[in-house]
């Protein structure tokens, strides 16, 4: 799924559309910045200063596009402000794969070079039929280093990745470790 009309779920879209950056006229200019972004390998951090470039150029206007820009916050979900200390309870992929949101009573995980975080407060990207469920209930290290939502790359051996991608991985973990709580780590 790389675009929000393709197939699959239409997460992407709704994403999009219930971002307040993201109203109004702003939504073709932020979108279009971001697709480029993201399609072309840059890594989370890369792709946010992108937006706040554009965003930037929509705020240097006085007119009522420049003002929407200006009242919305980062593309990215804010930092959490209150995670638990990190846990490190041995959890196997098998029973990892029971927390990929198919059980909406159920918590969701998704790991990165081993580390389990548990990214149940966002259901509306990572459950069932949503654009980043193929992260959820598994390593998907190598997929996340390749900024790729194809299912046969969210796999864990991330050896393959090259430095670019690498550095996009390390960006998406300190992502997490900002966001979500780590409950466990992947043992075989
Ligand atoms: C059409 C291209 C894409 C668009 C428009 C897009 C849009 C977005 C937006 C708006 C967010 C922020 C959501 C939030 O914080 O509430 C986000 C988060 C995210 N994106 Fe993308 N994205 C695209 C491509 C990709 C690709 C190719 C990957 C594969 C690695 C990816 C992985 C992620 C991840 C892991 C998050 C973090 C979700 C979270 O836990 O908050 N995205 N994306």
């Amino acid at each position: 799924m790389s675009n929000p009309s393709g197939s699959g779920s239409g997460s992407w879209y709704e994403t999009l559309t219930s971002t307040p950056v993201l109203i109004a006229t702003a939504v073709g200019v932020s979108f279009a910045a971001i697709f480029a972004a993201s399609s072309s390998g840059k890594t989370p951090e890369q792709i946010k200063t992108q937006a706040k470039e554009v965003k930037n150029v929509a705020t240097s206007s006085t007119d009522a596009k420049g003002k929407a820009a200006q009242a919305g916050a980062s593309i990215m979900s804010a930092p959490a402000a209150d995670l638990a200390p990190p846990k490190d309870d041995p959890i196997s992929a098998s029973t990892l794969s029971q927390y990929d949101g198919s059980d909406p009573s159920k918590p969701i995980y998704v790991a990165i070079k081993g580390r389990v975080f548990d990214v149940t407060a966002k259901p509306e990207m990572y459950g069932k039929g949503k654009g980043y469920n193929i992260f959820a209930g598994k390593d998907a290290s190598k997929g996340l280093g390749m900024s790729s939502l194809n299912l046969e790359d969210a796999v864990s051996d991330y050896s393959s990745l090259n430095e670019t991608q690498m550095n996009s991985l390390n960006q998406w973990e300190s992502f997490f470790e900002k966001r979500y709580n780590i409950v466990g780590k992947v043992v075989q």
